[in-house]
């Protein structure tokens, strides 16, 4: 029998238990992953690269996030959803922050936000939780500073970039998240600051001694043209769904298709 999970559920599986989130944007995969029994499940604003063709994550804004949250809230029964707040619609102002994570709640029914940023973003996530809204937060490769970063580039590697990134997790912790994603970093420097905090730090390409592991969907299944080094394909959908859409056109222009069976 599972229940519904929710930030204070999540945050008590540090040291007990590791667990799986994965990206999901619309209502059939929501459904699945739910039935697979996946914990969380995060509207990523990598639905900016995967659904919508951008080339990074900045030019998604909240009516499309609002809009993808919405149907993998209707698909999710007991999985916590968190909806990604898009690049601006945060930074700008506490108040700012609170009206559109408020909308992502309202209007959207998620569980909970993610924002990207470090010791800067704790006031704004201070904020959000004090008014009740959970908040993931994010730090390392934060694809909304590709610009910042020169490109989506591992970050943490030397000495006192370590000791930033495990002063923004604590600063994140003492505001109120319920867990951080580390993106893009040594295993290492994941470990470090997953051994520095209380709350449960969630990987992708962060290596093996995080508490919980994120993949994006669309790498998981095989449908990324040049997936990530640290993704792994659980399926090769790309190669299936071409093979499937040659055969319907093959099948249409020789008419085997439709078929008797296929008759009213
Ligand atoms: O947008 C996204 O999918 C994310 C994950 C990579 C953590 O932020």
């Amino acid at each position: 029998m599972s229940t519904k999970w929710t930030a204070p559920r999540i945050r008590a599986l540090k040291g007990k238990q590791r667990f799986a989130m994965l990206t999901a944007y619309d209502y059939t995969t929501a459904q699945l992953m739910d039935e697979a029994e996946i914990p969380m499940l995060l509207v990523g604003d990598s639905l900016g690269m995967t659904v919508l063709g951008y080339e990074n994550t900045l030019p998604v804004t909240l009516e499309q996030m609002l809009h993808h949250s919405a149907a993998v809230s209707r698909g999710a029964k007991n999985a916590m959803v968190i909806a990604d707040l898009p690049f601006l619609t945060y930074q700008v102002s506490i108040e700012e922050a609170i009206l559109n994570a408020g909308r992502c709640i309202k209007e959207a029914g998620v569980d909970g936000v993610k924002l990207e940023g470090g010791e800067i973003r704790a006031p704004h996530v201070r904020a959000l939780v004090e008014n009740g809204i959970p908040v993931l937060g994010h730090i390392g490769l934060t694809p909304q500073s590709v610009h910042a970063m020169g490109g989506f580039r591992v970050q943490g590697k030397t000495e006192s970039d370590i000791e930033r990134l495990i002063r923004d997790a604590r600063a994140l912790e003492d505001a109120g998240i319920f867990a951080l994603v580390l993106e893009g970093m040594p295993s290492d420097t994941a470990r470090r600051i997953t051994e520095a905090i209380s709350v449960p730090t969630i990987g992708i390409g962060a290596g093996p001694h995080c508490d919980g592991q994120v993949l994006v969907v669309n790498d998981l299944l095989g449908l990324t043209e040049r997936p990530p080094k640290f993704a792994k394909k659980y399926a090769d959908l790309r190669s299936e769904l071409q093979r499937s859409f040659s055969s319907f056109k093959e099948e249409v222009e020789s008419g085997t298709f439709p078929a008797p069976e296929h008759e009213y």
